[in-house]
């Protein structure tokens, strides 16, 4: 149904004193210069985070409003509900989805609208801006912009690109995904040529459950790619294991060590596959048309590809057969064998990403956990 209210904190939040930083891990008081950087990091996404919950009573009237606005429809079929025959409608009159849409572009509106943040993409620090270009995909013949998300089904976008360009047979060609051959990316271009874009085109991004994002990039990265387990992995368990660490090769990363990682890392400069999608796509400053959701990832990518025009034979790709999805329930089962207090400390980091698209926080209470 609808998102919750955005400014519910689910009770364990207040609770929690245990610590995670205990419990075996001398180690820890030996890794002094990413902690010491994470509590003044810490600090703005505190504020920022007081200005959230400050603004909640906004978005409650926002949401409220919007459901006053709609009418319980009658059972289906009934010729008499007639919804003022609204365009959105024609995505198969689907009243929850476009409820869940125009309260995350109402969110996102009142929420960037009040920040001292940036206006727009030019007045971002140039490192901002750099990552921000990099993860912008154009399509110049179907004039628009998508910003990809890592773990958010952007090899299936990327795919659809390929096709819609013409250097790709068909969205369900085989083999591995080259990310970077074939695509143009607003990095590639001229100030100018940036600037023409992004005033003309059609401009969306696809999001995801916050942790449900980093729960896949956890499963998918330590568990699977050698290459991550060498690069990050080692480095995680030098960090918290101490002198354990020396037996492992940085494929048994925990998911509460990884998530320990992400706290002392300053976000703008994580992987782009755990960075949170605020810094990756930064929708405050970059005026989206469209924001679709994983959730609903077939219709709201046929939603785009209708929008842009693409001819109707490109469809957008099934799941990969050897795709294993993070259910409801393995999420739950990561975080509630996660300790809380990790958890709380670790939510700050990716707060905009709840708010702005919705979200609601994790239920991490003893009652939830308890079964
Ligand atoms: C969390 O889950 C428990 C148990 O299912 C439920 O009773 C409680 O209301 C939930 N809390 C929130 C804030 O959703
Ligand atoms: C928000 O709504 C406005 C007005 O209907 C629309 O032009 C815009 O594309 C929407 N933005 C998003 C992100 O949905």
């Amino acid at each position: 149904m609808f998102p919750r209210p955005l400014y519910q904190l689910p009770e364990g939040y207040q609770m929690g004193t245990e610590s995670y930083l205990s419990g075996g891990s001398a180690a820890l008081r030996r890794v002094p210069t990413p902690r010491a950087r994470t509590r003044s990091a810490l600090l703005p996404s505190m504020l920022m985070f007081g200005v959230i919950l400050a603004s909640s009573a906004l978005l409650l009237m926002i949401e409220r409003g919007i459901l006053s606005e709609v009418k319980t429809p009658p059972p289906r079929g009934d010729p008499a509900w007639n919804p003022q025959g609204r365009e959105y409608l024609g995505d198969g009159g689907d009243l929850e989805l476009h409820i869940v849409r125009e309260i995350r572009n109402r969110t996102l509106r009142s929420v960037c609208g009040q920040g001292e943040g940036a206006r727009g993409v030019w007045d971002l620090p140039a490192s901002q801006r750099r990552t921000l270009f990099k993860h912008v995909l154009v399509s110049d013949k179907y004039r628009f912009l998508y910003c990809f998300v890592p773990k958010v089904a952007c090899s299936n976008w990327k795919r659809v690109l390929k096709v819609l360009g013409g250097s790709l047979q068909s969205v369900d060609t085989g083999g591995k995904m080259d990310h970077h051959s074939d695509l143009l990316f607003l990095a590639d271009l001229s100030p100018d040529g940036i600037r023409h874009r992004l005033r003309h085109y059609f401009k969306f991004l696809f999001v995801r459950d916050p942790m449900e994002r980093l729960l896949s990039a956890y499963r998918n990265k330590f568990g699977e790619v050698r290459e991550y387990q060498r690069r990050y992995g080692l480095e995680i368990v030098r960090r918290y294991r101490g002198r354990e660490a020396r037996r492992s090769n940085g494929d048994d990363v925990t998911f509460t060590e990884f998530l320990r990682y992400l706290l002392d890392e300053e976000a703008e400069k994580m992987n782009d596959h755990w960075m949170p999608v605020y810094h990756l796509c930064q929708p405050c400053a970059l005026n989206y048309d469209f924001i679709g959701s994983y959730e609903r990832l077939r219709e709201d990518a046929n939603h785009v590809l209708h929008t842009v025009n693409a001819p109707p034979t490109v469809r957008f790709p099934e799941r990969q057969a050897w795709y294993r999805p993070v259910t409801k329930e393995t999420l739950e089962y990561f975080l509630c064998n996660t300790p809380r207090g990790l958890i709380r400390d670790l939510l700050p980091k990716y707060i905009m990403d709840y708010t702005l698209f919705g979200y609601p926080l994790p239920n991490i209470t003893s009652q939830r956990c308890a079964h």
